[in-house]
């Protein structure tokens, strides 16, 4: 099934908020199926944020997740890239729906709570950063049949 790589980022840590944004993700029906709580140094938060390099944003990017510990979680899924990005809601808060996590709990862009994948392809090379090989989960729940066809 697919997966996507999701990041609490250190303002959702701080804010006490990690566990009931997860709940979204886990309440829509996305499987965890990889946990991990870790200090981001330069260097890992360099690689994830390769392609926005030299962007004027890049070092208040670097600083925001490194600036405290972070939740890792792998969620998998029928279409779980797009439905988390779905449910995280737009890059900045405020151009977010309400009833996405960025629209119910965030105002800037630089504090936006949460990190999605944005294709299949990000989330393979995201899950090998955070998780550097070691294995995700992949289980059976009683109730995939109830959501999964
Ligand atoms: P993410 O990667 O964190 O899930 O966010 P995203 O796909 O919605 O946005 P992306 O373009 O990948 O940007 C990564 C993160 O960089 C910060 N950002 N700041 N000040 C700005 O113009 C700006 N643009 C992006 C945000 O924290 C964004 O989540
Ligand atoms: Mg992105």
């Amino acid at each position: 099934m697919e997966q996507t790589l999701i990041l609490i980022k250190p303002d959702a840590m701080q804010r006490g908020i990690a566990f009931e944004i997860l709940a979204r993700l886990e309440r829509r029906g996305l499987k965890l199926a990889g946990l991990r709580l870790l200090q981001v140094e330069q260097p890992m938060a360099e690689r994830h944020y390769a392609e926005h390099e030299g962007k004027p944003f890049f070092a208040g990017l670097v600083s925001y997740i490194t600036s405290s510990p972070i939740i890792a979680a792998v969620f998998e899924g029928t279409n779980a890239v797009s439905a988390a990005r779905q449910t995280i809601g737009s890059t900045n808060p405020t151009e977010s729906s309400p009833g996405t996590i960025r629209g119910d709990f965030g105002l800037e862009i630089g504090r936006n709570l949460i990190h999605g994948s944005d294709s299949v392809e990000s989330a393979e090379r995201e899950i090998e950063i955070f998780f550097e090989g070691q294995p995700v989960i992949q289980w059976k729940k009683d109730t995939d049949k109830w959501i999964f066809e």
